[in-house]
């Protein structure tokens, strides 16, 4: 994961993730495996009592555009239902893939404060250029 996610980092299309922070938040992350290599990853964090957000998906270059992202998302969105958070959102370069699931664009000011801790540690704060969607869940 550490590798397939900070590749796609290096060539501008995601934000870095430290092994550090892989493993401090392992428990949030969905893998697809093909034998012993992982080909795809998301996680989903949650936020607060009625919002998370999906983090850091990566499918590997030679598996994309076969599901796999769609099977993550939607394990995702199934996680945060059956927790009964109605909120998910993203911050992404790729809107276009997760408008396929019900995200909506929404100004980034429009998401709750709580969601800014974490971009202090983010290395683009303050000057954030990541699109903000949102999923409304029925729970
Ligand atoms: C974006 C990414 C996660 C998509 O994963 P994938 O496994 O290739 O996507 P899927 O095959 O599951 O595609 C699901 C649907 O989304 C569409 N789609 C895939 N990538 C897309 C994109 N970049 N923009 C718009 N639509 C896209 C597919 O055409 C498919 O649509 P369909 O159901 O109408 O056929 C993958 O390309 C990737 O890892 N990219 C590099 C990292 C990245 O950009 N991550 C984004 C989150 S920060």
């Amino acid at each position: 994961m550490h590798q397939m996610i900070n590749r796609f980092a290096d060539k501008g299309e995601m934000l870095p993730r430290s092994l550090s922070e892989l493993y401090e938040n392992i428990r949030d992350f969905f893998v697809i495996r093909d034998g012993e290599r992982v080909i795809a990853c998301a996680a989903l964090h949650v936020s607060w009592a009625d919002l998370a957000e999906i983090k850091s998906v990566a499918v590997a270059e030679d598996s994309q555009r076969e599901g796999a992202g769609a099977q993550l998302i939607k394990a995702c969105l199934k996680e945060a239902e059956e927790l009964g958070i109605a909120t998910v959102f993203c911050l992404t370069y790729q809107p276009g893939f997760f408008e396929k699931f019900n995200f909506a664009q929404v100004d980034k000011m429009q998401l709750p404060r709580k969601v800014w801790t974490e971009c202090y540690r983010c290395p683009k704060f303050p000057d954030c250029d990541e699109v903000a969607l949102v999923c409304n869940l029925e729970v």
